[in-house]
């Protein structure tokens, strides 16, 4: 091959890489055809065309690719240690820990042996994470320098640490917390670590240990801080914008070598970085006075699984509907209750401690727990799976569930002022999940129930039609961090959710979404409109109530941002009119205020029976009354859209100002 096709290649495989970037799905397949026609292609071509497969949430495709590269004949075109870690990532993202299992094996089974690397463990240890896999975590430890000649970094021992202190296996942690806290290379991680064990020493009721450990957080930050100055991270240990975020080269390089060399695009990116270091260890500290809140308040009797017995009846792991909870025959499949059952009770034992806490009692009382969990999820959830939600509460209460919920702090300061409803989150990712757990014991709630798994799994599958009083969607995730009309990344709130999310809702319930992405809020407008009508919505017409100014619920902070003939967007505060029964913040509402991105935006539906095709009116002092009167207004003829490109062609320029000050992660 001569240079200048070799070039020619370098050059088509940067192509591809930037595609990734921009979510560009279309241009990078068209990019790869051409490779693929020109006999170009070669295990970077591959690695960019999957990983730009799974950027945009197209796993299936990104695995048809990788089965393609495995199978191909071309010579010297084999997977290697890119395309296998970059596949890697795809089954974590769908949570499939199966997969990756399977992909390692292939990879040993090479000849040459392919052999996973730092980051191939690391991805693994990820998807850990966000599944709560402690068990193959474990086995991964154990195993990674024995068969792969890799050696942990901070990264693998924090994704460790912390599935070992959510676990309270806290007998593995001290030796390694013993070994780590001298080694200057862990520094990064030790905070996070030190944290994770003092969340689990509160729980177990270690007051003393866990002040320590509270201590040990402290001092660490400080230190991190000191070296940040001087610190050259590596960002791909960045995803979805927070939590664990570990650093494996502490000093090596220095952060002013790395910006001399590098050009106005990477100096944004640094900032970015900076910026949410920052931020992550503002959410530790106040994470610290929650825990240190928490155990001044405890007594002097320690806490025990009576205390969190109450806790562990309401969070719920839901496994994939299809794993081991059905039974798939020939012709049909079969919801068996009792498999799923077993699930739920084994994923609150493995996942959230229960099995550590029940070693701390006596032989009969673990029987009696156990039995009252059982038979609270076999009186709660019917033959089809679906989760009756006032009879995991015993009450006849107003149901608000919040889809997306992260780490569940929204959530929980709304479960908080409003005792007299029953409040649900629902979140995909594990670690997040247990930090909602965590909260509501902190904050001693008893109205939360917390969900773990696929939203578009588990409402379809397991929530029961009009149960929902109201809905609530808090910064989704766009299909774009950045880039334009290019972009085709997969994103929830299609069409099929508010399908979804409608069946669930009851009548005259409401459906919230909030972003502090204006070109999202319009997007969803423009998406929403033609099909409002004939899925049982309509858009809230919200109305100041100039009589009632002194009302603190009269909230008047909002303006109408833009509208099409069937759907508002509103700029501004949602208030109690939306179902916000206080103004709260989450941790993407101050990641963005951090990188001054402050404005929210937020559209307001609700269900009815009719569907009138009008915008409703609802004065700004009720919340989903049923004798709210439907007003007239603007004809919401269905606006003939063309999707897609055309669609999305007039908001694109708008938002251009805030999309490049937006901070980018994924
Ligand atoms: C940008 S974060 C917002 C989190 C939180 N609402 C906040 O304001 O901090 C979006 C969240 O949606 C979750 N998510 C994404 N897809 C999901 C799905 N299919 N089901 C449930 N949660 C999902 C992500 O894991 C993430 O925690």
């Amino acid at each position: 091959m001569d240079a200048t096709t070799k070039e020619k290649i370098v050059a088509l495989n940067k192509e591809i890489a930037l595609c990734a970037n921009r979510k560009d799905l279309t241009e990078a397949t068209t990019l790869f055809k051409k490779a693929k026609e020109n006999g170009w292609c070669n295990s970077h071509t591959y690695s960019g065309i999957i990983n730009t497969n799974i950027r945009c949430g197209n796993i299936s495709n990104a695995i048809s690719l990788f089965e393609e590269l495995k199978c191909s004949k071309q010579k010297g075109l084999r997977i290697d240690v890119i395309t296998c870690t970059t596949i890697m990532k795809g089954y974590t993202s769908i949570g499939d820990i199966k997969s990756c299992l399977e992909l390692i094996k292939h990879m040993m089974n090479q000849n040459p042996k392919v052999l996973p690397n730092i980051r191939t463990i690391n991805t693994f240890l990820r998807g850990c994470v966000f599944t709560g896999n402690i068990e193959q975590a474990d086995k991964m430890i154990l195993n990674m320098n024995k068969y792969y000649k890799v050696i942990p970094d901070v990264s693998s021992w924090e994704y460790y640490v912390t599935l070992l202190c959510q676990g309270l296996k806290l007998d593995k942690v001290y030796p390694i917390l013993g070994r780590l806290k001298n080694d200057n290379s862990m520094l990064f991680g030790l905070g996070a670590m030190y944290l994770a064990l003092a969340r689990a020493l509160s729980l177990t009721g270690d007051i003393k240990g866990c002040k320590k450990a509270l201590k040990s957080v402290n001092e660490t930050l400080l230190k991190e801080e000191e070296l940040d100055k001087v610190d050259d991270r590596n960002e791909d240990d960045i995803d979805g914008g927070d939590d664990i975020i570990t650093k494996s080269k502490v000093v090596s390089g220095g952060k002013r070598a790395w910006k001399s060399s590098h050009s106005i695009d990477d100096n944004k990116r640094s900032q970015s970085l900076e910026l949410f270091r920052e931020h992550k260890r503002a959410e530790m500290r106040s994470e610290i006075d929650n825990i240190n809140k928490f155990i001044d308040s405890l007594n002097e009797k320690s806490l025990g699984i009576n205390t969190l017995l109450p806790y562990y009846l309401k969070v719920l792991s839901i496994p994939p509907s299809l794993a081991a909870t059905t039974q798939v025959t020939a012709s049909n499949k079969t919801f068996i209750k009792s498999n799923f059952v077993k699930q739920l009770v084994n994923g609150i034992k493995d996942k959230f401690g229960l099995t550590y806490s029940l070693t701390q009692i006596r032989d009969e009382s673990t029987n009696n727990i156990l039995k009252q969990l059982e038979d609270m999820l076999e009186n709660s959830i019917n033959d089809e799976g679906h989760i009756d939600v006032n009879r995991v509460f015993s009450n006849n209460n107003s149901n608000k569930l919040e889809i997306c919920s992260g780490g569940g702090e929204w959530a929980v300061n709304q479960a908080s002022n409003d005792k007299s409803s029953n409040w649900i989150t629902l979140e995909l990712r594990h670690d997040r999940v247990y930090q909602t757990f965590t909260r509501s014991i902190y904050a001693g709630l008893n109205n939360l129930l917390v969900l773990g798994g696929d939203a578009m799994d588990i409402i379809p599958n397991h929530i029961p039609s009009q149960s929902m009083d109201n809905i609530f969607v808090n910064h989704p995730e766009p299909p774009q961090q950045i880039g334009g009309v290019d972009s085709e990344g997969k994103h929830l709130l299609t069409n099929n959710f508010f399908e979804e999310t409608t069946r669930i809702m009851k009548i005259n319930g409401l459906i919230t979404i909030v972003t502090d992405n204006s070109w999202y809020a319009k997007f969803l407008m423009r998406q929403l409109s033609p099909i409002i009508r004939s899925i049982g919505l309509i858009s809230v017409n919200l109305q100041r109530n100039k009589s009632n100014k002194n009302d603190k619920n009269n909230n008047t902070e909002w303006e109408i941002y833009d509208s099409d003939e069937a759907i508002n967007v509103y700029v501004g505060k949602p208030g109690v009119e939306c179902g916000h029964v206080i103004d709260a913040s989450s941790y993407f509402d101050r990641l963005w205020k951090r990188g001054k991105i402050v404005d929210r935006y937020f559209i307001l539906l609700k269900k009815t029976t009719h569907s009138t095709g009008k915008i409703h009116t609802l004065s700004s002092t009720k919340v989903s009354s049923s004798s709210d009167k439907v007003e007239p207004s603007e004809s919401t003829s269905r606006m003939s859209m063309k999707r897609n490109k055309k669609l999305l062609e007039g908001i694109i320029d708008i938002d251009t100002k805030q999309q490049n000050k937006k901070i980018k992660f994924d």
